[in-house]
């Protein structure tokens, strides 16, 4: 075991290029097994110049990872019409967004709104004098805080954004001494992260250097002490409204379920009421969000860690979505922290991003926004309305059905004899797996 382990250590591996690399992890994990190499080498792309592009989007890289890009058609948002690209492994996630799509299109479509688009980041720091002092000190240098990132505001403020404000934050409460700069941006069409970290970046040095100069601070120059300067990917001040409506008696007959409206209602109920079911509900509209956010080339860490403390933010996780019924209508919406681009990052970079982009006639940031949260409600639909009627499993399965059988390496005259046959049967592994033994036996 430990020899083992001496044998797998290496130096200096960002160093090595890429064949070499592929060939020490080969040799070292793969017995110098050619078909691993194979494996490997097949995801490259013929053209030379856009796998370099791949290549220099992150470190060490060997290979591309794919993931199926699906198209979801008849998206009607404020009267607009979309097919919104979704890229995302789970099978039957682009074919509820597509069935949502639909029913919503003949009910008005979805309506959203930007609720506030605001961006912040902090200069955390630790501060053990006296803080009124300290609250002068910051009102004196706020101005020269904001002139000293001039130059790195510069090309924002001609897009029609910049820094917004900075405050000083006295959270003493949370921990001793401890203090931040809190800093509002707003990023226009982009997500603004490397913005944000470098104004605050620069902020932290300027209220090192102001502090060093400023009397009654200079006795003890240690009174300042800078932790780290980030943005937050807590957002609950980018938010963004999806919603839609239309009367209970039209989901009645759609859905074919007796009840249904009321059903749907409890269901969102209890989600809000119970983070057990939460995690799993929010975790259905995340399946929308992602592939959306994926496929335009955003964050989809950044996306999913600000959701998820949002649906937090009342101190007990609950539903992102939430339902009313009057007068026999069902109003159902959710109200999304998404903070987003369009410009930046790899999105004028990456080939297939800037393609979904087009696809979605290259929206603004806030656009965007719009439809991601609408990829979330109709995602949240899709999961509701089947859960409370069909159940998740019917939808689920038939689509699984067509992975089990490529794991069985079925043919395709086999897969579509199979597809028919389980049309009325309930698919599971071992089920598929009996049938294709009987198909290859004559015996089906
Ligand atoms: C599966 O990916 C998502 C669902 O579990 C969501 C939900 O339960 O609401 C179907």
């Amino acid at each position: 075991m430990k020899k083992n382990k001496i044998k797998n250590k290496i130096e200096g591996f960002s160093k090595l290029t890429k064949y070499e690399k592929i060939a020490w992890v080969n040799k070292t994990y793969f017995q110098d097994d050619k078909s691993s190499l194979k494996q490997i080498e097949q995801y490259w792309v013929n053209d030379s110049d856009l796998q370099k592009i791949h290549d220099e989007f992150s470190e060490n890289t060997i290979s591309n990872f794919l993931l199926p890009l699906g198209l979801a058609p008849n998206f009607l948002i404020d009267g607009k019409d979309y097919t919104i690209p979704m890229a995302i492994e789970e099978s039957s996630v682009v074919a509820a967004a597509c069935k949502a799509a639909k029913f919503w299109r003949k009910r008005g479509g979805f309506k959203t709104k930007i609720i506030d688009f605001k961006k912040t980041g902090q200069v955390h720091f630790i501060f053990n004098g006296d803080i009124d002092k300290l609250k002068i000190f910051f009102n004196k240098i706020k101005r020269k805080l904001i002139n000293d990132c001039e130059k790195i505001s510069q090309n924002m403020i001609k897009r029609g954004g910049g820094i917004l404000d900075i405050e000083l934050l006295d959270k003493t409460i949370d921990l001793d001494n401890y203090f931040q700069l809190n800093a509002t941006f707003d990023t226009v069409d982009s997500m603004g992260a490397n913005f944000i970290n470098s104004c605050l970046e620069q902020f932290a040095k300027s209220l090192n250097r102001e502090a060093l100069i400023h009397e009654p601070f200079s006795i003890n120059e240690k009174q300042i002490q800078v932790i780290m300067s980030i943005l937050s990917n807590y957002t609950p001040e980018c938010l963004v409204r999806a919603e839609v409506s239309c009367p209970v008696e039209d989901l009645e007959s759609e859905f074919n379920t007796e009840g249904f409206a009321y059903k749907f209602e409890q269901a969102i109920k209890i989600a809000k009421s119970q983070k057990e079911r939460a995690v799993t509900h929010n975790k259905g509209i995340m399946n929308g969000i992602d592939a959306v956010v994926i496929a335009t080339g955003n964050d989809f860490r950044a996306i999913e860690a600000g959701i998820h403390a949002y649906a937090a933010r009342n101190g007990k996780y609950s539903s992102l979505s939430d339902v009313k019924i009057k007068n026999g209508v069902l109003n159902f919406w959710v109200e999304l922290p998404i903070s987003i681009g369009t410009v930046g990052g790899i999105t004028s970079l990456h080939p297939l991003v800037k393609w979904c982009l087009k696809l979605l006639q290259n929206p603004t940031g806030k656009e965007l926004m719009k439809i991601v949260a609408v990829a979330g409600l109709a995602q949240n639909f899709g999961a509701l309305s089947s859960l409370v009627s069909s159940g998740i499993q019917k939808g689920h399965m038939k689509m699984h059905l067509i992975n089990i059988l490529n794991a069985l390496k079925a043919s395709e005259d086999e897969k579509n004899k199979l597809i028919d046959f389980f049309k009325s049967n309930v698919v599971s592994y071992s089920s598929v797996e009996k049938e294709l033994i009987k198909l290859r036996n004559n015996e089906f």
